[in-house]
This record gives structure tokens, C-alpha cells and sequence, in this order.
């Protein structure tokens, strides 16, 4: 028995604007805060995902000529369409990732955005021209969809990981195919009902459903026909994509892991931080590639800090995402427990304390309790690994240079935070910092005007803003000779 509206959802995989459903190969979704199956699903193979290559390189030779107001009406039709379903769209999201409903709802509309700002940055795709060199020549650039893009998106935003690569995409000129995580189907599937429903013309928009990773892996990283893949998830998984994109020469943007610092000065406005860390850490049960994962913490603040932010940590409530006043969901599966536990328990046996939480939840095998970890040192399994669950460690600091050395002590390089109320302070840190993204007081740093993206091993382009646009472009310089009278 499911517990929301199936009418946005179908069968499987949604490719060349038909829905797959003629598969004898299936396999389920369950609701990961009790285990139960929520639906069953064709199981697409790799023929499927060549027939979306093809389906979709049909239909780049149309898509790529419609003019950038009709692209844009067409997106902002399909944003409309999410909005006006923003309540299914988020009930669906809950049941397959286990969410709360109104952090579910935050993510369909953090989604929906992205639709609807690359809907209005379709029609703004401007070249440039270039004094030339000499008197009879001129120089002209223009910027053009790179073509056919193809992408994986992970479980833990089933819906705006989509959207934030899909509406650049499409915005361009491109078409695009996108394999869903196969824990988390179903938002891509309504997503697809819902791109359907806003006439996006077929093979422009398409999903594949399947839980053959690694064969639909093949042939959207290899296919020669496909100009970009855009990739969200791990970093391992990561190297290995970009390792059989490379046979191709393929563009690619590259949003791995992190192991986000979160660094709080003395002279920070205590509260703030803390509130800033519940809201960065405990963001969808902690696993987001954002989440801090180090909370470093100057010494004159060190007891304080901890004091307060074990007692915001202890109001959290735990429980089904679909339950009113729940802050913590279930984590993705009893494999994301089992890791968050080992972790924990590393860091115990070397001599870390727990302040609160630091063991399963008794409501199910996939919940774990939100935790603080204090005498945590960097050289601890779960400081230098991304924690993906609800796991505060704290670590001690004296100076700002050990902050920052601690920072970048790291082959991660996405998210990091600073709490500070010096100017100066900000500035130098900010910089020094190596990594994509700095929240200054700040604990949430996501939406669709602002370019996210890491450094080093978390990967490499930008998603969202003016520079996500530019990630779908290739620019090409026409060079016009001859014009001397
Ligand atoms: C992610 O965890 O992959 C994305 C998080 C975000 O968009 O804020």
C-alpha cells in the first residue's frame, strides 16, 4: 500500500516521450523508513539507454534550431506545472527517500527554481565580437548548445539534481538523457510526466529507470554521439565515469564528494553558529555532499559551543518523514547505517567522546540518532571521510592558521563555513580556504543563482547561476575576412 498520489507516476523509463513498460524485467523501490516496496518498475537495459541515445540525438537535430523564447516558454511551462504539484511532487520524494514531507516540499520548489531561472537565462545566451586584427578582418563569437548530454543523478535529491542539470540543458539548445538513482525513481518519473505534460517535444527530455548502474553507465559516459555527461554522487564513482568519458573526450561537470569544515572563531555569534551547523549538518539526515562533516571550533569557545549545540541536537525529532514535526528521516538504507556506525565507533575506540546520540534509533533499521562526537582529532576515519549521515564531530583549534591548515587537510574541496564577526577575518580566511564554496554566517549556500561546484577531488564545473549556462555552451569564433573595400 502506498501512502500518496500515484497519478504523476508510470511504469519506467520514459524515453522519446513514451513510457517503457514492456519490459518482463523489473525491480522494486522501497520506502527506506520501513523497508516496504513502494512500487515496481520496468528494469530499462542497455538497448534502452542507446534507443534514448538515439531518440534523443533525433530529436538535438530540431530542439537545437527552436528559437531560445520558444525553449524558455516551454521550461517555464514545466515549472508552472511543478509548482501546481509542488504537494505530490514532495509526498512522492518522502516515500522513496525518506525525507521529511516539508523538507521534501523545500526540495521540489530549490528544484523547481532552477527550471524556472534557466527558462529566463534561455533567452540571454550572448556572444561577444573582438576587434580584429587587421583592417579587412572581423572577429565574431557565438555560443551554441554543446549537443546531446546525458547524466546520473544520485538518491539523496532525487528531484533537484535533475532539474539543475536537465533546465541548463535544455535551455541551451541541448537534449538530454538523465539515469535516476534506482533507489529514488519515482520524482524522475514524475518529473517526466510532468515534462510531457508542458509539451516538451519528445526525445528532448528523457529518463532512464533501471537498477543496471554500471550497463547504462557504459553507454552514457561512451556513446560517441553524447558531447557532455554531467555526473552528482561519489567521488570513487566519480573517477571511474570520467576515466570512460575520456575514450571520447567528453565534457563533463563533476559534482563529487566533500568533507565540508565548518569553522566557528571566538569572536562568532554563538548562536548563529550553531544554528548554522544544525541547519548545514542536519540538512536531509546529513547526507548531502554539503553537509559539514568537521566542526572546527576555536578553544576559548570550545566547552560553550558544545554545550549549546548538544542541547539544539537533543530537540531534534526523529521519526517517518511523513509524520508532522519530524526533523531527522531514516537514512537511505541499513548499508548508509552500518557505515555511520563504524565510523562512530572508530572514533570512540580512539579515544573520541559521545555528547549525545552515537548509536542506532530504535523506530527502524535505517534510523540513526543525531550525534555529537567531542575530542575528535583530524586524523579520525570520520574527519576524513565524507560522514553522510547525522554526525557532528567536533574538533579543537587555537589559531586561524591551524583553522585553515585543519580546512585544507583534505583532497575534498566543495563546501566550507566560517563563523566570524572580524571583516578582516572573513576576507583572509575566505581566500585561503581551498575549496568551491564559502558560507560566511551562513549554513545554507544552495540555490539556483549561485554557482556550486568544488575544487580538487570534489569535482570540477558549476551547477546553477549564469556559470552553470555557460557549462552547456561551447563558443565558437567565426572569423570574417575579406571586407576591405
Ligand atoms: C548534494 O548533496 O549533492 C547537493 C546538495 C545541494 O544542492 O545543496
Amino acid at each position: 500500500m502506498v501512502n500518496f498520489d500515484t497519478s504523476l507516476l508510470n511504469s519506467g523509463s520514459y524515453i522519446n516521450g513514451c513510457w517503457l513498460d514492456d519490459n518482463a524485467d523489473t525491480f522494486t523501490v522501497l520506502n527506506p523508513a520501513n523497508n516496504k516496496e513502494i512500487a515496481t518498475l520496468a528494469n530499462a537495459s542497455a538497448d534502452d539507454a542507446k534507443r534514448a541515445v538515439d531518440a534523443s540525438q533525433e530529436a538535438l537535430l530540431s530542439w537545437r534550431h527552436v528559437p531560445a523564447k520558444e525553449r524558455a516558454r516551454l521550461l517555464r511551462r514545466w515549472f508552472d506545472l511543478v509548482m501546481e504539484n509542488k504537494e505530490k511532487l514532495a509526498a512522492i520524494l518522502t516515500a522513496e527517500q525518506g525525507k521529511p514531507l516539508a523538507e521534501a516540499l523545500g526540495e521540489v520548489v530549490y528544484g523547481a527554481n532552477y527550471i524556472e531561472w534557466f527558462a529566463e537565462e534561455a533567452k540571454r545566451v550572448y556572444g561577444d565580437t573582438i576587434p580584429g586584427p587587421s583592417a579587412d578582418k572581423r572577429i565574431v563569437v557565438i555560443k551554441q548548445g554543446v549537443g546531446l548530454v546525458s547524466a546520473i543523478t544520485p538518491w539523496n535529491f532525487p528531484s533537484s539534481m535533475i532539474t539543475r542539470k536537465a533546465a541548463p540543458a535544455m535551455a541551451a539548445g541541448c537534449t538530454f538523457i538523465v539515469k535516476a538513482a534506482a533507489e529514488t525513481p519515482l520524482s524522475a518519473i514524475a518529473l517526466a510526466e510532468l515534462a510531457h505534460r508542458a509539451g516538451i517535444p519528445k526525445g528532448v527530455f528523457n529518463v532512464v529507470v533501471s537498477n543496471r548502474a554500471k550497463e547504462i553507465g557504459y553507454v552514457l559516459t561512451g556513446d560517441p554521439r553524447i558531447a557532455k555527461f554531467s555526473f552528482t554522487g561519489s567521488t570513487p564513482v566519480g573517477k571511474i565515469l570520467l576515466e570512460q568519458c575520456a575514450h571520447t573526450v567528453k565534457k563533463t561537470t563533476m559534482e563529487l564528494g566533500g568533507n565540508a569544515p565548518f569553522i566557528v572563531f571566538a569572536d562568532a555569534d554563538l548562536d548563529a553558529a550553531v544554528k548554522g551547523v544544525m541547519l548545514s549538518k542536519f540538512r536531509n539526515a546529513g547526507q548531502t555532499c554539503v553537509c559539514s562533516n568537521r566542526i572546527l571550533v576555536q578553544k576559548d569557545i570550545y566547552e560553550e559551543f558544545s554545550k549549546r549545540l548538544v542541547s539544539a541536537v537533543e530537540a531534534l525529532e526523529v521519526g517517518e518523514g511523513t509524520k508532522e514535526g519530524i526533523d531527522i528521516g531514516p537514512l537511505i538504507h541499513s548499508g548508509a547505517v552500518s557505515n555511520v556506525e563504524s565510523l562512530v565507533e572508530q572514533a570512540v575506540s580512539n579515544g573520541a567522546k559521545v555528547l549525545t546520540g552515537g548509536k542506532r534509533n530504535d523506530l527502524g533499521e535505517n534510523f540513526y540518532e543525531p550525534t555529537v562526537l567531542s575530542n575528535v582529532d583530524a586524523q579520525m576515519s570520520v574527519a576524513v571521510n565524507e560522514i553522510f549521515g547525522p554526525v557532528a564531530p567536533l574538533i579543537e583549534f587555537e589559531t586561524e592558521q591551524e583553522a585553515i591548515d585543519l580546512a585544507n587537510n583534505t583532497e575534498f574541496g566543495l563546501a566550507s563555513y566560517i563563523y566570524t564577526r572580524d571583516i578582516g577575518r572573513v576576507w583572509r580566511v575566505s581566500e585561503s580556504l581551498e575549496y568551491g564554496m564559502v558560507g560566511i554566517n551562513e549554513g545554507i549556500i544552495s540555490n539556483e543563482m549561485a554557482p556550486f561546484g568544488g575544487v580538487k577531488q570534489s569535482g570540477m564545473g558549476r551547477e546553477g547561476s549564469k556559470y552553470g549556462l555557460e557549462d552547456y555552451l561551447e563558443i565558437k569564433y567565426l572569423c570574417m575576412g575579406g571586407l576591405d573595400s
